[in-house]
């Protein structure tokens, strides 16, 4: 080694003892089996049935990284790249093919081999609810628009919680639950593709409700570990300090981070977005109890999902008085001259906001234990990188990844209360309707050789990483 090539063992950046280095994946991203083993039909399976043409090269959800069968050897892969812990998801419909009712044995009993199998590997299961994957039969009777679906959520969590709460003790009841109110009652990206704003108020206070009501159970049982929510949390940066640039970011944040934030962690909701609703008449249904078991049942744990800043700026025209009411009402999206971005994915990358929001919560939220859930970057093609050896030289994930820990380092430094990071994702999956367009794990899964894995770079990086405890 030549005197000026860096010692690898020079930690710069040192995180606390403990710190838990891992990653996320979800049910339907990665299991595959999406007809097998007794499970259920979710709102993926149907919607891609009906629309395959959403879906990038026309590729769904049926046999994804196929997960449901090589468990047990990705879960080895975890552990040779030196994982603390993994998140991932339960399928609802897997468990409850009707999504209540009767479960379906089979299912359970997959989801305990692959905690056993995680405990055995030394790997702490981090064990989420709901990601995305709404169960088709409760979505035939509304899905989240419908409270019966609330309570239907609480059972099938309190059973979840009945059936390995001895071997979790980190439990999330939601994964962005933003993302079924925007995707699927506003912007057009999600099932049932419902353009209603009343519609997405009503079933993101469901959501929220039905967060406390599994808080609720989990603590009724005695359970012993910790209940969490993981929230996409997008700091809202105003273009300028004109007071009408700032109002327009603060709406924004309103309406994006505080609507989950703040009943979450704080069990009420933020006046400003209440205020709007009720001047605008889109209040949601509520009956009496509510605002008292949100106010009871807040999380113990925040998992903060990370990609992108949200910039604005103050409204430039005034929307068509009939135009159907959208959250961009009171401001228009800004795009900085000479942000960075990731192409393939189309979001900006800003390595500071992962600490503005980290202060944000240890000033606003009582510096609550918080962990970054996810963070990450899509890339396409990344074929092209690979090696003759056979490896994937991903050195522009790498520095993604460390530029962003830099700041969670500071943040440290600073006092908040953050206790790990988490990669979006272990191995590649299947996202959503980009399908396998954009790869984000740290394993690749060659679809052409019946989703053969290969260990990237960035996953060899990692695991030093995780090994001595920074960079
Ligand atoms: C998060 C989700 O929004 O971002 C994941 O929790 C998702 O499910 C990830 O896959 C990356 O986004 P996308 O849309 O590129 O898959």
């Amino acid at each position: 080694m030549s005197k000026t090539e860096p010692q690898l063992e020079q930690i710069q950046y040192r995180f606390p003892n403990g710190f838990w280095w891992g990653s996320a994946a979800s049910a339907t991203q990665t299991e595959g089996a999406a007809a097998e083993g007794g499970k259920g039909k979710n709102i993926w399976d149907h919607w891609y049935e009906k629309e395959p043409n959403r879906f990038f090269d026309g590729v769904g959800p049926e046999k994804t990284s196929r997960f449901y069968e090589t468990y047990r050897e990705d879960i080895q892969l975890m552990k040779e790249l030196g994982h603390h812990s993994f998140r991932f998801s339960i399928s609802w419909a897997r468990l409850f093919p009707d999504g209540k009712g009767r479960l379906n044995k089979e299912g359970a009993a997959f989801y305990n081999r692959v905690i056993d199998e995680l405990l055995a590997a030394g790997i702490e299961p981090f064990v989420n609810l709901y990601h995305f994957d709404m169960p088709l039969a409760l979505q035939q009777i509304g899905g989240w628009e419908n409270r019966q679906v609330v309570d239907h959520f609480a059972s099938y969590a309190e059973t979840c919680f009945r059936l390995y709460g001895d071997r979790v003790k980190k439990w999330f009841t939601h994964n962005e639950p933003i993302v079924p109110a925007e995707g699927g009652y506003l912007y057009d990206f999600h099932y049932p593709n419902i353009v209603d704003f009343q519609k997405a108020v009503q079933v993101a206070y469901h959501e929220i409700l039905s967060n406390a009501k599994a808080v609720e159970a989990y603590r009724r049982l005695g359970g012993d570990g910790k209940i969490g929510i993981i929230l996409n949390l997008t700091p809202s940066y105003p273009r300028s300090q004109h007071p009408a640039d700032v109002r327009a970011s603060e709406i924004a944040d309103a309406f994006f981070n505080r609507s989950f934030l703040d009943p979450a962690v704080k069990g009420e909701f933020p006046q400003l977005l209440t205020d709007i609703l009720k001047e605008e008449g889109y209040l949601p249904v509520m009956e009496e109890g509510d605002l008292e078991l949100i106010k009871n049942h807040t999380v113990d744990l925040l998992g903060i999902n990370y990609y992108q800043p949200r910039r604005v700026k103050a409204k430039e025209h005034l929307p068509h008085p009939d135009a159907p009411f959208m959250p961009e009402r009171f401001f228009d999206h800004y795009e900085m001259p000479g942000r960075k971005m990731n192409r393939h994915r189309g979001w900006e990358i800003y390595e500071k906001g992962i600490y503005d929001i980290l202060i944000n919560v240890k000033e606003n939220y009582g510096n609550i234990e918080c962990f970054i859930s996810e963070n990450g970057m899509g890339v396409e093609g990344e074929e092209r990188f690979r090696g003759e050896d056979g490896m994937i030289r991903d050195d522009y994930r790498i520095s993604f990844i460390k530029e962003h820990l830099k700041w969670v380092h500071r943040a440290i430094q600073e006092g908040a209360n953050v206790k790990g990071y988490h990669l979006w994702t272990f191995m590649d999956n299947w996202s959503w309707t980009n399908a396998y367009k954009n790869r984000y794990g740290f394993v690749s899964v060659n679809l052409d050789k019946n989703g053969e894995r290969t260990i990237k770079k960035s996953g060899y990086w990692f695991k030093k990483v995780a090994e001595n405890n920074g960079f």
